[in-house]
């Protein structure tokens, strides 16, 4: 198997890669900026996109994927794509019209997972600061996949992520595990999730990183390090969703 596709079984029988290619980008960046990173992405080697209705940037992801089909780069069946019904759809005649409004927007067939986006199912907050070990625990003994979202720290320019939080790819013990291993702190990030059997998103806009991003394959911690990285964790949520803390379904104030 090619190390850049990577996969896991989900429970139903089909397979998910590995490493996801994340495609939020804050509304001040231009929308025509997710076309540019997909293709660069997909030509890297990332074969699972992410995205969601509520990003509005499915024509121009879609468009990235049709035209990397369309010059043989890939098939459609070689990508694992992701989309999200938004919270205000969840009535059940809602689902299949908004599932249409997406694959409209693609101008895609089908998508590969069709998720509720938010509380979130499958997909959580993860990294070294929130690494949701107990969670992890939980979902590996009931067979489902924990897909990993912020995992390199979410971006600091969202107005929703506490400015006052320690950047995650400052940390000291990332620095310098980066250094050991000849890597970036960003990789060793990455590289802690696949090591623990969890899907990892990584979004950037940046040929630089995109393609950085894509060595996380190349390498791997010893479980010494696994340890180091696991006493890391804060329980620091950069996406705290605090304006809806007081909703019934709200759930983030879970043990999980
Ligand atoms: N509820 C949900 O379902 C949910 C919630 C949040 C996110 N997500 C999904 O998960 C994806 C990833 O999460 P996220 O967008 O919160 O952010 P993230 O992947 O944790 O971090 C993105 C930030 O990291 C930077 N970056 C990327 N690679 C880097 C590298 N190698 N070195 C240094 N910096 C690097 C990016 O900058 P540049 O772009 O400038 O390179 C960007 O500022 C999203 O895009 C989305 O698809 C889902």
């Amino acid at each position: 198997m090619n190390s850049k596709q990577q996969t896991v079984r989900l429970s139903d029988g089909h397979f998910i890669p590995i490493l996801g290619f994340g495609t939020y980008a804050p509304q001040e960046v231009p929308k025509r900026k997710a076309t540019e990173a997909t293709k660069i992405a997909i030509e890297a080697g990332f074969r699972h996109i992410d995205s969601a209705a509520i990003y509005q940037n499915e024509e121009e992801v879609g468009l990235a994927i049709r035209s990397k089909i369309a010059d043989g780069t890939v098939k459609r069946e070689d990508i694992f794509y992701t989309t999200k019904l938004w919270v205000t759809f969840h009535r059940p005649e809602l689902v299949q019209v908004c599932l249409e409004q997406s694959l409209k927007k693609l101008q895609l067939e089908y998508v590969d997972l069709y998720l509720i986006h938010f509380p979130t199912s499958l997909m959580v907050e993860c990294h070294p600061y929130l690494n949701q070990g107990k969670l992890l625990d939980f979902c590996k003994s009931k067979d489902i996949v924990l897909v990993a979202y912020s995992a390199l720290g979410s971006h600091r320019e969202k107005k929703w992520v506490d400015q006052t939080s320690p950047i995650l790819l400052n940390d000291p013990v990332l620095g310098s595990m980066a250094k050991k291993y000849k890597r970036t702190p960003a990789l060793i990030a990455l590289r802690y999730q696949l090591q623990r059997g969890v899907v990892v998103l990584a979004k950037s806009f940046t040929e630089q990183r995109i393609k950085e991003n894509m060595q996380v394959f190349e390498f791997q911690l010893t479980p010494e390090d696994m340890n180091v990285l696991d006493g890391l964790n804060k329980n620091i949520r950069y996406i705290a969703a605090s304006d809806v803390k007081g909703h019934p379904d709200f759930p983030f104030g879970d043990e999980y």
